[in-house]
């Protein structure tokens, strides 16, 4: 039976100018460049200027991705940005990305879901499309985490970085099976209770001031290994498919540890894992459309091609999407 789905027609990303390798690092923090790569996998990261913003990053990614699929701002009607580092409390950094890009239909609004926002901001523009609340989404995630990492904290201020990437997905017909293009399934979950282990110690209505990223990196590895299958075989399961139908795996960028620990535990082999937290670090909601950019312009990703995303990130928040691209 025919039905909507949410195709993918463009792809984009931005990275600030400003590089940051370990060893650079490692002269303001006491670390060192064989700690952070035999950990982490990290090489580099991106720091972000003083003028830009998330919603300056977010807005090129977005421009990037808008002229990828050869639209333009006019063609826009749904802006759905992820973030934990908005430009302001309120309005949405998406509002601000709507407005630089001349983006005047529809709606825009921030979904946080920390570093698994982008998969819950798919989701959310999958259910707007194939519901027929807006016709083509720009779905952006985007962050400067340089602002909120606590510089003083070796165990974490080494793992994170800034950047943005973005997708474009229209609503068009298909078949109805899972042969179609588009986003095929996704799968969220969330657990308040593991508020502790990653957060950050400040707030609007608390503190009254931004706050420092605090976190308890070996039970967030822990639960990273471990739990997060739930959403990936659930997303797998909807679609009716398997790991081995997988052409790529494209998981939040955190640690190269956990992603090929999750991969191994899956069946996947390295060689469909997309791999670039070496060249950015851990940017958060950016982290999936950062690498989904980098592996369809080295030609990796092509059109057809089964791709599953998936993150965690605090909260804890969870998801797996699965999308024939
Ligand atoms: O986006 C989702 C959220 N984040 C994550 O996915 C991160 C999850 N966690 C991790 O990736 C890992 O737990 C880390 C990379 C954060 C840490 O790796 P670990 O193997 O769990 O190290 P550890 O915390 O057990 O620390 C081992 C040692 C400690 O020294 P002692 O106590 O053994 O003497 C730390 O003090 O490494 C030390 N250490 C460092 N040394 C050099 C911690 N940070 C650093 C550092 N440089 N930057």
């Amino acid at each position: 039976m025919a039905a909507l789905r949410s195709v993918v027609v463009g792809c984009g990303s931005s990275l600030p100018a400003r590089a940051v390798s370990n060893r650079e690092l490692a002269e303001r923090v006491d670390t060192s460049d064989e700690w952070i790569v035999q950990r982490t996998g990290i090489r580099s990261r991106h720091l972000a200027a003083s003028d830009e913003t998330t919603s300056v990053l977010g807005t090129r990614a977005a421009q990037a991705a808008l002229a990828d699929a050869g639209l333009s701002a006019a063609d826009i009607d749904l802006v759905i940005c992820a973030t934990s580092t908005p430009d302001h409390t309120f309005p949405s950094t998406a509002t601000q990305i709507q407005a630089a890009l001349g983006v005047e239909r529809g709606c825009a609004f921030d979904v946080q879901a920390v570093c698994a926002g982008f998969v819950f901001a798919v989701s959310t523009a999958d259910r707007f499309l194939r519901t027929g609340g807006a016709t083509r989404a720009l779905v952006v995630g985007a962050e400067t985490f340089s602002r909120i990492v606590d510089w003083e904290d070796r165990t974490t201020c080494v793992l994170f970085g800034d950047g943005a990437g973005a997708i474009v997905l229209e609503a068009r017909e298909g078949r109805g099976t899972n042969a179609d293009r588009g986003v095929l399934s996704a799968s969220l979950r969330s657990d308040g209770r593991h508020r502790d282990k990653l957060y950050v110690d400040g707030g609007p209505g608390s503190t009254g001031t931004t706050g420092h990223l605090r976190m308890q990196g070996k039970e967030v590895f822990r639960f990273a290994v471990g739990s997060v299958l739930d959403v990936i075989e659930d997303a797998f399961a909807q679609a009716g498919f398997t790991p081995k139908d997988l052409d790529w795996f494209v998981p939040h960028q955190a640690n190269r540890r956990i992603i090929e620990a999750s991969a191994d535990k899956l069946g996947i082999p390295r060689e469909k894992v997309v791999l670039t937290v070496d060249r950015h670090g851990n940017t958060s909601a950016a982290s999936i459309p950062l690498a989904l950019d980098a592996a369809r312009r080295d030609g990796r990703i092509r059109e057809g091609d089964l791709v599953m995303i998936e993150a965690i990130g605090g909260g804890f928040s969870w998801g797996a999407a699965l999308i024939r691209w």
